[in-house]
């Protein structure tokens, strides 16, 4: 795929549903008793793996259209054993939260992934859901996946997580599912927490104080109407876009603005950006907003601890738009990026110095001074569909042609992204 230069980019959109709440959706709907009805689902590649290791464990999913669902829950014991192993695909979020619901069930599982997946950390769910009795091993011995999980009844647990991860924290409470006792997690900062919300939606008892949650064992769950919002990770594209691309005005309806998720939101005030919020009059407990974004004059920030988790996955993108900033951008505290769908840290980097990019790697993060041109360049994706989204952003501000290898990978969470882009120019 190859980008050159936009004039301007115009208009409104709709981005896709949220991929975590989508996730979530699934999983809760097949443990709830009755019927889960899911509006504005992502049609990704990350969320169809996730429906079909659900298909494999007996649960009907029925799709009318490509983003409605309708969920045949059978309740938190109805789950029965696959025939062959279960694949996540390319999705950290279906294999770990996939893990923790395994570990309570009366049947053994593999559960495997693509090439990235199967080099992704899984000792971080492997340990607390060892201690809470489960039979979890890595079939390499490398801390990696494939995993082979041999149900077992549980053990409720208070786990202390090293790194702020809602993919570790929501493996350990859906195990705490079915437990003996009550389950809670403390993260070192708050990480998303579409999971506790939504669980509470379906009926269990979950409670949050600071840092800590905390889950009751053995609720009844049950099925719900789900309305998912559009993905404040795949707008951050056309919010980035919209920023430094001239003389461009894009309106983004109906994102999620979970606080978090919003990380995006703050660090674009910070940097000067013309962006305005319209909250949408909703109930819901995930809150939804209208974005417009005007081309802006940036400048660099310092993005740093608590705030971190709430923007994790639009760190690639935001990389790009400090090249535009004036000023240094630091990024620390973020050494969760190297073990992202790629090492996000090195691939940037990489990717960015290739286009003339003043960019440097650290430990934890990167370094960017602001304010020197880019230039078209061969920008490998390393099928990470963040990257490829984040290059295509970059290519549209920059001079000559950039040309993504592997650009498909978007499929990944967003399916449409090219043609939505085009949309606007
Ligand atoms: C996710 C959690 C985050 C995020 C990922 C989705 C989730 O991962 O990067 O894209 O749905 O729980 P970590 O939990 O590893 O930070």
């Amino acid at each position: 795929m190859k980008f050159t230069r936009a004039k301007a980019l115009k208009g409104s959109l709709t981005v896709p549903g949220d991929k975590s709440i989508s996730h979530r959706a699934v999983m809760f709907g097949a443990l709830a008793d009755g019927l889960t009805e899911v509006e504005g689902f992502l049609p990704g590649a990350d969320c169809l793996s996730t429906i079909d290791c659900f298909r494999r464990m007996g649960i009907s999913v029925e799709r009318p259209n490509a983003t409605r669902l309708l969920i045949h829950g059978k309740g938190l014991h109805g789950l029965t054993g696959p025939s062959d192993t279960l694949d996540a695909g390319n999705s950290g979020t279906t294999t770990r939260l996939l893990s923790g619901i395994l570990s309570g069930q009366t049947f053994e599982t593999t559960l495997t992934g693509d090439a990235s997946i199967r080099k992704r950390p899984m000792n971080r769910i492997i340990e607390p859901l060892s201690r809470m009795g489960a039979s979890i091993e890595s079939l390499p011995g490398n801390g990696c996946a494939p995993l082979k999980i041999q149900g077992r009844s549980l053990h409720g647990i208070h786990y202390a997580t090293k790194v702020a991860s809602a993919q570790v924290k929501s493996a350990i409470l859906l195990a705490g599912l079915y437990g003996d006792s009550p389950t809670s997690v403390t993260e070192p900062a708050l990480s998303r927490n579409h999971t506790e919300l939504m669980l509470c939606s379906f009926g269990a008892r979950v409670r949050t104080e600071g840092t800590t949650a905390s889950i009751e064992p053995h609720p009844h769950l049950v099925g719900q109407k789900i309305s998912v919002p559009g993905d404040i990770s795949s707008a951050a594209y056309f919010l980035a876009a919209g920023c430094i691309t001239p003389d461009s005005e894009l309106l983004i309806r109906h994102v999620g603005i979970n606080p978090t998720r919003d990380g995006i939101l703050r660090v674009l005030k910070r940097m000067g950006a013309d962006v305005t919020v319209f909250p949408a009059d909703t109930k819901s407990e995930e809150p939804v907003a209208d974005l417009l974004v005007k081309t802006s004059h940036l400048r660099g920030c310092i993005l740093e601890g608590d705030l971190i988790p709430a923007l994790i996955d639009e760190i690639p993108v935001i990389a790009v738009l400090a090249c535009f900033a004036e000023g240094t951008t630091v990024i620390r505290d973020a050494a969760e990026l190297k073990v992202k769908e790629s090492n996000r840290i090195d691939v940037m980097v990489d990717n960015l110095s290739a286009m003339g990019a003043h960019i440097t790697a650290t430990e934890d993060g990167m370094i960017i001074e602001g304010g020197y041109p880019l230039h078209g360049a061969a920008i490998d994706s390393h099928l990470d569909h963040r990257i490829a989204m984040s290059f295509a952003i970059a290519g549209l501000n920059a001079d000559g042609e950039t040309a993504i290898a592997g650009a498909e990978c978007v499929n990944i969470s967003y399916p449409g992204f090219y043609g939505d882009l085009k949309g606007c120019t």
